[in-house]
C-alpha cells in the first residue's frame, strides 16, 4: 500500500490533492482539524476517484498533538510508511503591519511554518530509512514577491521555501525529494472576500486558478517521474510574479 498524508485535506486545494493522489493509487490520509463532515466528504471523493483513504485529526500547529496522532497511525500500520507528504494546511490573517495583532503574526507562522516542522519531523525519518519519499510544501507567490497586508503570511511562506531548499539537500542522497509549490490566486475559501474583478487584472492569464490545476502539479512532483527535481519552488500563478 502506498500512503500519502495531506494536511488540511478537508477542502480547497487539499481536497483536490487528496482526490488526485487517490486516482494515482495512493491510500490517502486526510488530515483535518475541525470539520469532520467536510473531511468525510473528501474521503467519499477519494473513493469515487478509485482510491481509498482514512481520516487523521490533528492541528498541525500543535507539536504534541501532531506527534501523538502520527505515532498512533504508525502503531496501527506496522510495516507501512507514509511515502508522500503534502504540507498543505495554511491560514491567512491579513493586516497592515502596524495594525497586525501579535496573535495573528504567531497564528499564521504557527500553522504554515511550524506546521511544516511539526509534521515533516514525524514523517521524514521512515522515508530516509526506506530510501524513497516525496515532500511537497504548499508555499505561495506571497512568499516570493511579498504582498502588502501579508507580512505574516509572506514570512511563513518564504520560510517554507527556504526550509524546502535546506531539507532537500539533507535528504537527496536518500532518494527523498522536497519541493515547494507557490500558487497565485486559486479559487478556494481562502480567497473568499477578495476583490476578484480587480485582482484578475493583475494576472496575465486573466483568471484565478482552480484547485485541480494545483493538484496536477502535486501529483507530478509526487510521481517517480519527478525523481530528479528537488529543492525547487514551482510557481503556478497564470503569469503573476
Ligand atoms: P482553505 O482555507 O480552503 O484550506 C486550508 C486548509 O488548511 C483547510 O482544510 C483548513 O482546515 C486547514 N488548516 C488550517 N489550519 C490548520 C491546522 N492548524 N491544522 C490542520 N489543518 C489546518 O485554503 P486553500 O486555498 O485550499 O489553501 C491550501 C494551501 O494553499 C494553504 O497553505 C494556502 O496558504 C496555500 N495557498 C492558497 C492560495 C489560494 O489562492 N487559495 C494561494 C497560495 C497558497
Amino acid at each position: 500500500m502506498k500512503y500519502a498524508l495531506v494536511t488540511g485535506g478537508s477542502r480547497g486545494i487539499g481536497r483536490a490533492v487528496c482526490t488526485r493522489l487517490a486516482a494515482d493509487g495512493y491510500t490517502v490520509i486526510i488530515n483535518y482539524v475541525n470539520n469532520e463532515q467536510e473531511a468525510q466528504r473528501t474521503l467519499e471523493l477519494v473513493r469515487e476517484a478509485g482510491g481509498d483513504g482514512e481520516l487523521l485529526r490533528f492541528d498541525v500547529s500543535d507539536a504534541e498533538q501532531t506527534a501523538a496522532a502520527i505515532d498512533r497511525w504508525k502503531d496501527e500500520h506496522k510495516g507501512e510508511y507514509i511515502s508522500v507528504l503534502v504540507n498543505n494546511a495554511g491560514i491567512r490573517k491579513d493586516n497592515l503591519l502596524p495594525l497586525m495583532e501579535e496573535a495573528d503574526w504567531y497564528r499564521v507562522i504557527g500553522t504554515s511554518l511550524n506546521g511544516f516542522y511539526n509534521v515533516t519531523k514525524q514523517v521524514i525519518q521512515p522515508m530516509i530509512r526506506k530510501k524513497y519519499g516525496r515532500v511537497i510544501n504548499m508555499a505561495s507567490v506571497s512568499g516570493i514577491i511579498g504582498l502588502p497586508g501579508q507580512t505574516n503570511y509572506s514570512a511563513s511562506k518564504g520560510g517554507i521555501i527556504a526550509a524546502t531548499k535546506a531539507l532537500a539537500k539533507e535528504v537527496a542522497p536518500k532518494r527523498v525529494t522536497v519541493n515547494a509549490i507557490a500558487p497565485g490566486f486559486i479559487k478556494t475559501d481562502m480567497v473568499e472576500g477578495l476583490d476578484e474583478e480587480t485582482l484578475v487584472k493583475t494576472i496575465p492569464a486573466g483568471r484565478f486558478g482552480n484547485p485541480e490545476e494545483v493538484a496536477e502539479l502535486v501529483a507530478f512532483l509526487a510521481s517517480d517521474k519527478a525523481a530528479y527535481i528537488t529543492g525547487e519552488c514551482i510557481a503556478i500563478t497564470g503569469g503573476l510574479n
